[in-house]
């Protein structure tokens, strides 16, 4: 059995937990956070080392979701061997920066939304292809393989657009709880019509403008609804938004091509 060592047992790594259970791999869990580690072990079968040092021994493979600002450092303080996978997931932990503390082991970088994979359904992304992480990461969601680090580093930003969704639909469900909505509907409403688009997305064939074309009536509500939050910057704001992740992740955004599909 393939045992999966985990450093940083917080938030993404319990949901990674979650999601990995009962596809086969052995998880052994790094010990700080005991109760966390202790709840993890009981629920999902999970084993606690004694150490960070003896995760990374008694693993075939390492994920680390320790905290972005100093598990880079934590990370130098261990001895890996040469040839070991070890995935970061830690945003702006470029692959170069993980290389550099790991020594010949096989470094890679992903990110993946979180919350989703509790479910199996949070697309991951991964730089450079691995066979190891592959394996592992399509347990929790379908897997994209990145050319190279650039083109990462400018996808990784989903994670922030991941959380980010989330508050834009607790802030539209609030809007309708306000015009009187039971709390349970307006949550059912929106989550059921974005994830019914996004399978519209994911399964029709047609081009993105002809998808959006085909929902917007000239002269109706969705037009109506678009023209509104344009006028406002509301969508431009996304890019801004976006913009300032990439460049607080290392990237480089390229400002000049705003996006204005939806207008
Ligand atoms: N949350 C997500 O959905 C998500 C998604 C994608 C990527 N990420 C990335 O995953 C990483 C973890 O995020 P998170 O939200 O899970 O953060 P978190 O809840 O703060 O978890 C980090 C854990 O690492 C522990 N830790 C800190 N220093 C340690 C050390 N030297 N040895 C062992 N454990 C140590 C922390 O313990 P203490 O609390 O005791 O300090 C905490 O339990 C971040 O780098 C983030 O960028 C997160």
């Amino acid at each position: 059995m393939t045992t999966i060592g985990i450093l940083g047992v917080g938030g993404l790594a319990e949901l990674m937990v979650r999601g990995l259970q009962g596809s086969g791999y052995r998880i052994l869990l790094s010990p700080r956070g005991a109760q966390a580690s202790a709840r993890l072990a009981a629920a999902y079968g999970c084993e606690v080392a004694e150490s960070n040092q003896a995760v990374v021994d008694g693993a075939d493979g390492v994920f680390v979701s320790l905290p972005a600002a100093t598990g880079a450092e934590e990370l130098a303080r261990l001895s890996f061997r040469p040839g070991q996978p070890v995935l970061s997931a830690m945003a702006g932990t470029g692959l170069a920066r993980l290389q550099s503390v790991i020594g010949r082991a096989r470094g890679a970088v992903a990110m993946m939304p979180g919350y989703a994979n509790a479910l199996r359904m949070g697309p991951s992304i991964l730089y450079p292809e691995d066979g190891f992480w592959r394996d592992f990461l399509s347990k929790v969601g379908p897997v994209h393989g990145c050319d190279d680090e650039k083109t990462f580093t400018a996808a990784a930003t989903f994670g922030a657009f991941s959380g980010a969704t989330v508050g834009w639909m607790a802030h539209v469900i609030g809007w309708f709880e306000a015009q009187g909505l039971p709390a349970n509907t307006a949550r059912a409403l929106v989550a059921g019509t974005l994830r019914g688009n996004a399978e519209v997305l994911l399964r029709e064939d047609r081009p993105l403008d002809d998808i959006a074309r085909g929902v917007t009536t000239p002269g109706g509500i969705t037009e109506l609804l678009l023209a509104t939050l344009a006028g406002r910057e509301a969508l431009a704001a996304w890019d801004e938004g976006l913009d300032r992740v990439l460049t607080r992740i290392g990237g480089e955004p390229i400002s000049s091509k705003k996006s204005d599909r939806s207008l």
